[in-house]
């Protein structure tokens, strides 16, 4: 019996910044049989993928140079241009796709001069650690050149589900800075929890245990109460913002109580009391949005 060989991939793929995140993102393409070519400042960390397959690249400008698509994940927005600034008459007629963390503004500006030097800019956000780049427990954030996300769509499913977000370069990193929000307030609440069950003795491991299944619980009310935000309408009959607010502020009395800190929930306590003020106490929890969103 003969088998087919395996087709191999045209698109030649480069790949710029090879740190903890860039490494796994090379290899991912290697694995499928592109040809990848790599370079990094450090040459050293090339190593292991040249010694898999990989091109080296002796310079920027000639990794820019051997690929079609051209992965680029540094440290920040800064470096990113720094290290294809030398590479900029090679980067025409090149698709760029930027993975390296920024925020909108900035993305916005490399996607200008990017295009400026003829080439196509794609942005995007991973939501990934390296060890699980490429499994169902990746996704990356797009945004930018649609044209570009249709056409290497195969290969950006590689590295994690890809989602895109928009035309504007800067959109990625707008929900990457939404997404880390919501993430950073969950790590606000767990040093909060922490901090209490610490005053009476209670160990970190042990309250932790009880307030993870208790945060996946509350979490299922979000849905409901980002379609209250979408509609405007906070009409509800469970828990409105008064008896939050009471709850809350019986809690940080408790809180000082203990000798605990209460900076983190305090601002909490004035988005609710604002609305209050304004006469919306009988109205859902989530219209503490009203306290913080932008006039639009
Ligand atoms: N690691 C993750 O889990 C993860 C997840 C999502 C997003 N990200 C984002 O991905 C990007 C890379 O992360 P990482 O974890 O791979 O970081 P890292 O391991 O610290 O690697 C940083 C990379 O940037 C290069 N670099 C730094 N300064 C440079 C300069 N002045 N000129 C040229 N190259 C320079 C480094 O080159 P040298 O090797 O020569 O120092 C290295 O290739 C970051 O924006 C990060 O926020 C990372």
């Amino acid at each position: 019996m003969t088998t087919e060989p395996a087709q191999q991939p045209t698109v030649s793929v480069t790949v710029i910044g090879l740190g903890n995140l860039g490494r796994v993102l090379a290899a991912a393409f290697l694995e499928q049989g592109y040809r990848t070519t790599v370079w990094n400042r450090s040459p050293a960390k090339a190593d292991d993928l040249v010694a898999r397959g990989a091109n080296r690249a002796a310079t920027a400008a000639e990794a820019v140079a051997a690929g079609e698509l051209v992965i680029v994940c540094v440290l920040d927005y800064d470096t990113v241009r720094q290290v294809l600034t030398p590479a900029a008459d090679a980067l025409r007629g090149r698709t760029l796709i930027n993975l390296t963390s920024g925020t909108p503004e900035p993305a916005r500006e490399l996607a200008a001069w990017v295009t400026g030097q003829g080439a196509e800019y794609l942005d995007g956000a991973v939501y990934a650690v390296p060890q699980t780049i490429g499994t169902p427990d990746a996704f990356v954030l797009y945004s930018g050149s649609s044209a570009v996300f249709e056409t290497y769509r195969e290969q950006l499913n590689l590295l994690g589900a890809p989602t895109f977000v928009g035309t504007d370069p800067g959109q990625a990193s707008l929900y990457d800075i939404a997404l880390l929000s919501g993430m950073y307030g969950m790590f606000a609440g767990f040093f909060q929890s922490v901090a209490i069950a610490d005053s009476a003795q209670v160990k970190a491991t042990d309250i932790t245990g009880l307030l993870v299944p208790w945060l996946n619980a509350a979490a299922a009310a979000l849905p409901g109460f980002a379609a209250e935000i979408d509609s405007g309408d906070y009409t509800t009959a469970t828990s409105n913002l008064e008896i939050n607010a009471v709850g809350l502020t019986n809690m940080l009395t408790a809180t000082k109580a203990q000798g605990v800190g209460v900076d983190l929930l305090t601002p909490l306590q004035t988005l609710f009391e604002r609305q209050i003020a304004q006469g919306h106490g009988a109205e859902s929890l989530s219209r503490a949005i009203e306290s913080l969103r932008s006039s639009r």
